[in-house]
């Protein structure tokens, strides 16, 4: 009997290695995102980049960039951080994935958790992304109070899975998915007195909030704000969620930003700079009260669960990620290189009215571009936040990025290992390319033709 061993010829990691610059976006192209590959080649965001560490990526040409985007705030320790791959290798003989045993790498991590996080919170379920965090939170919400309401913030950014979604206030990425989870409703951020008419009624199991809106535009709401919809909470028995899956691990100068004012989530969500900039995972942490109601049966233990939840490596990196911060001092620097970095960019602004506002706190800082400019008025708010990142990366290796929900926000967030003169490199060459241009006429006239026939794509 003739032998049916055909092989397919599959592409080895060598090969993908190696690929050329040509080859990798055909092949990009052919099999994962046409148009998203498209768009990255017109604002030439289509380098090869060969290698990084620490705020450094390195083209196949050798070319240095400085990396000022930080992975959307998921690398809050740099590129490829050496005692992260040291903690993968010491639990590289473990089993990874055996759901069952009691793993007591992910019970040390949730331990480790509960004590860096504020006030009671302590139970800790592990998961594999921001948006996934986010669900959990919800599902908890909901099964621990009986209520169903979610109540989110207009402008919010939770993540794209269904529930996610469904308290993200970009109606964008909504549309076409509807209908989205029944029963949540949108309060404009940072508005006590609609938050409390809502909270009245009694019927919300929970309102999630970022402490700083991160895709929305880096909003910092004004000081009390949070102290107030906490006090809310309370006092109409919704529970709090904080999702501080970017403003979290030092960011924002703080451990998590709503110890800004102290503030006591009923329930948080982490994730990106968990994984070390290195390992997928999220966590949702609830206080023992929410959980015990939420999951707290053997009935209902294992109502929400997740395949690669608290595997290994993961647990190992997240261990390692919060004594790295400690060992490094991140959240102190943070806190003063934010400042520095804020102070000088308000000088900036007073010398080029192209920049409408600078706001942030610590290393999450976002540069809002003025959309005046009559011409571009229509399209500019569109596109105005890429033009800039295009230049600072085209012509000074800068890599930046504009947020998700407004794209005329130039975010800033940095690994927090940050140099002052990386800082300083930074300033300096946003200040050559506002000078350059002068005004977003010139700009988008330069670089525009082939902008704005992308605009549809935004
Ligand atoms: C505040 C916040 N929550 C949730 C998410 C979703 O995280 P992920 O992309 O890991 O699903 C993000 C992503 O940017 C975020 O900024």
């Amino acid at each position: 009997m003739m032998e049916s061993t055909e092989t397919k010829r599959t592409v080895s990691l060598e090969e993908a290695i190696a690929y050329t610059s040509k080859e990798k976006k055909d092949v990009y192209k052919t099999f994962v995102n046409p148009d998203l590959a498209n768009l990255l080649s017109l604002i030439g965001f289509d380098k090869t980049f060969a290698s990084a560490l620490g705020t450094e990526v390195i083209d196949s040409e050798g070319n240095t960039y400085l990396d000022f985007l930080g992975g959307y705030g998921a690398l809050n320790l740099g590129h490829n951080p050496k005692r992260i791959y040291e903690a993968i290798s010491k639990v590289q003989q473990m089993p990874n994935i055996l759901q069952t045993s009691i793993n007591g790498v992910t019970a040390a991590l949730a331990k480790n958790l509960a004590m860096i996080c504020p006030g009671e919170l302590q139970y800790s379920f592990f998961s594999n992304s921001g948006a996934e965090a986010v669900e959990c939170a919800l599902k908890m919400a909901r099964s621990a109070t009986g209520r169903s309401k979610i109540i989110y913030s207009e402008n919010s950014f939770h993540g794209k899975t269904m529930g996610a979604l469904s308290v993200t206030g970009r109606e964008k990425y909504r549309t076409l998915f509807k209908p989205l989870l029944a029963d949540v409703e949108a309060v404009p951020y940072d508005d006590a007195d609609r938050l409390a008419a809502i909270l009245k009624r009694r019927d919300a199991a929970a309102f999630i909030i970022e402490p700083i809106q991160g895709e929305g535009g880096i909003i910092v709401p004004k000081s009390g704000y949070l102290r107030h919809a906490r006090d809310l909470c309370s006092k109409y028995e919704t529970l709090m969620i904080a999702d501080e899956v970017q403003t979290g691990l030092g960011r924002t100068g703080k451990m998590f930003a709503c110890e800004h004012e102290n503030i006591e989530p009923d329930i948080m969500c982490m994730a990106k700079s968990l994984g070390g900039g290195v390992i997928p995972i999220g966590a949702t942490i609830a206080s023992e009260a929410v959980w015990k109601k939420a999951f707290g049966t053997t009935e209902k233990c294992l109502l929400h669960t997740s395949t690669f939840g608290g595997n290994t490596l993961a647990a190992a990196v997240g261990i390692t990620v919060i004594e790295e911060i400690y060992r490094l001092n991140l959240i102190k620097e943070a806190k003063e290189k934010g400042e520095y970095m804020l102070s000088q960019l308000r000088i900036l602004q007073t010398r080029h009215p192209m920049i409408k506002d600078v706001r942030g706190k610590g290393l999450m800082i976002g540069l809002e571009f003025n959309d005046s400019e009559r011409i571009l008025q229509r399209i500019s708010s569109q596109y105005l936040g890429s033009l800039i990142a295009g230049e600072l990366l085209n012509n000074h290796r800068i890599i930046t990025a504009y947020t998700l929900n407004n794209p005329n926000v130039i975010r800033m967030e940095p690994p927090l290992i940050v140099t002052l003169e990386e800082i300083d490199r930074v300033l300096a060459c946003l200040e050559g390319v506002l000078t350059k241009y002068g005004s977003f006429l010139s700009l988008a006239v330069g670089k525009g033709k082939d902008l704005l026939s992308s605009v549809r794509v935004w």
